[in-house]
């Protein structure tokens, strides 16, 4: 199996990543057990497929030390020079309180240290609470350090466009904003996409799967009561799916991309993936990997040889518009964790 060229993209002058990223949330619990010798097996079957690039954070779990483990394996395989083949997007998401260059610069080197890289590639920040404006202070000790070199690049997830803004006119340089992305959640086309789109930032996107229910395992489906869903991420977009419409709509939308995934010879998730990567300012889609448990490379390999059409667009927008503007109901992206 081997990844097309349209798989990678240039993220960064420096960084060049696979579109579709590896998401680690799922070793944090509530997603079956998860055994790290097996883990860090498949995560050289990921790289080797070509699916170099890692979405974690500080909070996942193991996520943060099995990237390390990895790393010490790969160089002890490939060489010192080869760690330049994975890319690897840690998180940092503090609790509230203050942010002197002491509690910031220390977060940073507990990443490293459990990474076990020099230099993180990416440190995307998560705050809780806009009225609490000490994110600013945050941010600047974390574009100091990126100046220092102990990170490449500074990032933000689940930041809305208001203060996604705010941060940019504060001259803080932010490479991506991670934000939920998906046909049902379409929230970001509706301000932040255009905004990022102008600014040269770009969307790294979650939930584009909906934690496995957008697949034709749920097709045809009886709803699922919340003890029949076997994942936290499964309770999770449940959820939204029934705030975007319920589960009824939510089958008629499998049905539609059934047909759809039929003429292109996929399955259901890749079309889904697929029509998200087509989305402005989206460099790339984050694909929950049950790392050891359950794998879909060879099925998501196909996100990059499909080409979704004006017919595949037309056959979806009747049953995307009976769906509720999520804008309204939750607000921008982000506004969900606030
Ligand atoms: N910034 C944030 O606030 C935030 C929030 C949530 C997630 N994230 C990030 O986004 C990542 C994605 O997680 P998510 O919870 O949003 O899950 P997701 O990516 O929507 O769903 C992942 C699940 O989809 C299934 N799947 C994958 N490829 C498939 C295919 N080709 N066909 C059928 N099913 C397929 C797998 O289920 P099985 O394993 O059951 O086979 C997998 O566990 C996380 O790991 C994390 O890195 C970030």
């Amino acid at each position: 199996m081997t990844l097309a060229e349209t798989s990678r993209f240039a993220f960064t002058p420096d960084l060049t990543i696979c579109r579709a990223l590896n998401g680690m949330w799922q070793l944090s619990g509530g997603h079956g057990r998860i055994d790290p010798a097996r883990a860090v097996a498949a995560m050289f079957a990921y790289h080797d497929a070509g699916f170099t690039t890692w979405d974690l954070a500080d909070h996942y779990g193991p996520a943060e030390d099995l990237i390390g483990v990895f790393r010490r394996q790969f160089a002890a395989q490939h060489g010192e020079e080869r760690l330049g083949e994975i890319q690897a997007f840690t998180k940092w998401v503090p609790h509230p309180g203050p942010m002197t260059r002491r509690v910031v610069e220390d977060a940073v080197a507990i990443s490293r240290r459990r990474m076990r890289v020099d230099r993180l590639d990416l440190l995307q920040f998560h705050w809780w609470d806009y009225a609490d404006r000490r994110y600013l202070d945050a941010l600047k000790h974390l574009a100091d350090l990126r100046d220092e070199g102990q990170i490449r690049h500074v990032a933000l997830t689940n930041f809305d466009t208001e203060r996604l803004a705010m941060v940019i006119e504060a001259g803080i340089e932010i490479v991506s904003n991670q934000v939920q992305y998906s046909l049902i959640d379409q929230r970001p086309a509706a301000k932040l996409a255009a905004f990022c789109a102008a600014q040269g930032t770009t969307l790294l996107t979650y939930g584009t799967l909906l934690g496995g229910l957008l697949s034709e395992a749920w097709l045809g489906r009886a709803e699922p009561s919340r003890y029949e869903l076997q994942t936290v991420s499964q309770q999770k977009y449940k959820n939204m799916i029934d705030a975007w419409g319920g589960w009824a709509l939510f089958q008629e939308l499998l049905a539609a991309l059934k047909t759809i995934a039929r003429k292109h010879q996929v399955g259901v998730a890749e079309i889904g993936a697929r029509a998200i990567l087509d989305q402005k300012a989206v460099a790339g889609v984050i694909i929950g990997a049950r790392l050891g448990l359950a794998e879909h490379l060879a099925a998501n390999s196909q996100v990059f040889d499909i080409a979704l059409d004006a017919e595949d667009e037309a056959a979806l927008a009747p049953v995307l518009a009976k769906g509720r503007d999520l804008m309204r109901v939750i607000g921008d992206c982000g506004d969900e964790y606030r």
